[in-house]
């Protein structure tokens, strides 16, 4: 169901103003790109973006709506400063929110640093994609897809319109 090469296609966006000026190595984007090939996922695009909501936007609109690319997941700017705009560009994107996956996200990443509260980043449904926002270090990137990651072949696969039972 919508699978290519018989895996969900994926898309992970870094955005950092100091990594797409080449002012940091970025190192959550191929962190992140390990962990969904490690779990069947085919990583197709990757790019870096500064924290602004015209580029963020616009990548994503590319990688959902001529891309049809199956899941994108963001890194950074889900933050509470002046700079962190990842929730607001990402929004108005979505045709609806699932909002227990950055739920989850948050309470389980709450066991291990109290500063899990300060992630807003949320996660939703745009044209059959699911996208979700991450928070921007590679540690917090990694602790928290790791959270949801057993679930989204299958959220995937409803998201899609997939009719076998869940179990
Ligand atoms: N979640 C986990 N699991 N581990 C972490 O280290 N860091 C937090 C939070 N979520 C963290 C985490 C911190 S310090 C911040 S400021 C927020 O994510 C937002 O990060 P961002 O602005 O880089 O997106």
């Amino acid at each position: 169901m919508g699978q290519k090469d018989g895996r969900f296609s994926c898309a992970v966006l870094t955005i950092s103003d100091k990594g797409s000026r080449g002012e940091r190595v970025d190192t959550s984007g191929p962190q992140l790109q390990q962990q969904l090939k490690a779990c069947h996922f085919k990583v197709s695009e990757y790019a870096i973006v500064p924290d602004q909501p015209d580029p963020i936007r616009q990548i994503i609109l590319h990688w959902v709506d001529v891309m049809k690319i199956d899941l994108i997941v963001t890194t950074g700017g889900t933050g509470v400063g002046p700079s962190d705009l990842t929730p607001e560009a990402t929004r108005p994107l979505l045709d609806y929110e699932i909002p227990g996956i950055s739920e989850a996200m948050r309470m389980v990443s709450f066991t291990k640093t109290a500063n899990a509260i300060l992630s807003r980043g949320i996660a939703g449904v745009r044209k059959q994609c699911l996208i979700i926002n991450l928070p921007g270090s590679e540690k917090a990137a990694r602790e928290n897809l790791e959270v949801v990651l057993s679930a989204l072949n299958h959220a995937i696969y409803k998201i899609k319109g997939g009719s076998k039972d869940c179990c």
